[in-house]
């Protein structure tokens, strides 16, 4: 049978999700986001993309994130997405917040990778021609490039910005002078920065330590939260072995070493306190994260649509008593071990 036609749930803005303001701009962001870092390439089937990103619209979640580089292979995330775009999503375009990267290798030579001009410009061209867009909502540059004058890269997005390509702009993973500089240059040439897209959940904490979660919101700054489940770690997904399938049985991203048994003993005191909570592991996950205001949205990666649904869960119960949050910090005290990237 041909698909039926795609209409969005009228109840999409009922109240599941809820909206944040990024940093001192105009821009409302969902609490929820959805990436498509994995799951959504030309090696998955295109029937469960096309679900989970009906499903994720039809609950609320209006930002998309996208790079050009996901996949695999590199682009096919973003292809996958221009199709949905092209046969479902149009007639809700403006109801979207829809950003994609660049920085990481994405085709061979010198001008593939990095921050120069040449490669940002050129490789916005190819992520809005493969995702059926006229602009994106944010562009990132996806990350720092110690050999990139900084100004040519900033310049770029400001010009970017300029030219209607995007309607605003985000730095991902740059360091913390950097990012003042970027703060403060992109602020100088009329385009503030909107948002710091970095890594940040339970057991990564590096953001928050090296003070970039709190120089965003000092800047007004949004602050989205990246792999806020460390890549499946923080929910129940591994809590009985590794199930074929998982992202830790492919092992590319997320090696089955990661998956030690002391982990998986500290992971079974999480998933207590989230029980005892009305929770599951997912939802207090990103609930931890959430209970801060500076923390505009946090970007999960999702295989299913019961994934999704558990993960909206969490904006039931953001609150988090000083004993819980006291204990999250025991299990967690040496928690650098269980890093998977
Ligand atoms: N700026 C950057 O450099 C950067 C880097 C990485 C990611 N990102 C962005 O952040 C997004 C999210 O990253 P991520 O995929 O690592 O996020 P994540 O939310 O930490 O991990 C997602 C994975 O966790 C598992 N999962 C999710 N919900 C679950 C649930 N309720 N129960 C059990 N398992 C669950 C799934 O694993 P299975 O696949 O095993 O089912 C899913 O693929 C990316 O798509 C991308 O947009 C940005």
């Amino acid at each position: 049978m041909i698909n039926p036609p795609y209409y969005a749930s009228d109840s999409r803005y009922d109240g599941e999700m809820t909206y944040e303001r990024c940093g001192k701009s105009g821009l409302l962001l969902p609490r929820i986001s959805l990436g498509l870092w994995h799951n959504f390439g030309d090696v998955n089937t295109l029937a469960n993309s096309r679900d989970m990103l009906h499903f994720a619209f039809d609950h609320g979640i209006t930002c998309f994130d996208l790079a050009n580089n996901y996949g695999p292979s590199y682009g096919s995330a973003e292809e996958t997405f221009g199709q949905i775009m092209k046969k479902s999503f149009m007639p809700y375009r403006d109801e979207m917040v829809i950003t994609t990267k660049a920085g990481y290798d994405m085709w061979p030579g010198p001008y593939g990778e990095w921050g120069s001009r040449k490669y940002l410009f050129a490789s916005l061209h190819q992520s809005l021609r493969r995702m059926n867009l006229d602009y994106v909502d944010i562009f990132y540059s996806h990350r720092f490039d110690p050999n990139t004058p900084m100004e040519e890269t900033l310049q770029a997005l400001v010009d970017i910005v300029r030219q209607g390509k995007a309607l605003y702009v985000g730095i991902s993973q740059w360091p913390y002078e950097a990012s003042q500089f970027a703060y403060d240059y992109l602020a100088a040439h009329d385009t503030p920065c909107l948002i710091y897209q970095g890594r940040y959940n339970m057991i990564d904490r590096r953001k928050e330590e090296e003070g970039i979660v709190r120089q965003a919101a000092e800047n007004g700054v949004g602050f989205t939260a990246f792999s806020p489940l460390e890549q499946g770690i923080l929910t129940d997904r591994y809590l009985n072995g590794i199930p074929e399938g998982s992202r830790a049985s492919i092992g590319k991203f997320l090696k089955p070493d990661n998956i030690t048994p002391e982990l998986i003993e500290c992971l079974k005191g999480l998933n207590a306190i989230a029980e005892r909570r009305g929770q599951t592991l997912a939802e207090m996950s990103l609930a931890w994260l959430l209970k801060d205001q500076s923390v505009t949205s946090v970007i999960i990666g999702s295989s299913s649509i019961g994934q999704i649904r558990d993960s909206l869960g969490a904006l039931k119960n953001l609150s988090f008593s000083p004993e819980e949050l006291k204990e999250i910090d025991r299990l967690l005290a040496d928690r650098s071990r269980f890093l998977s990237r």
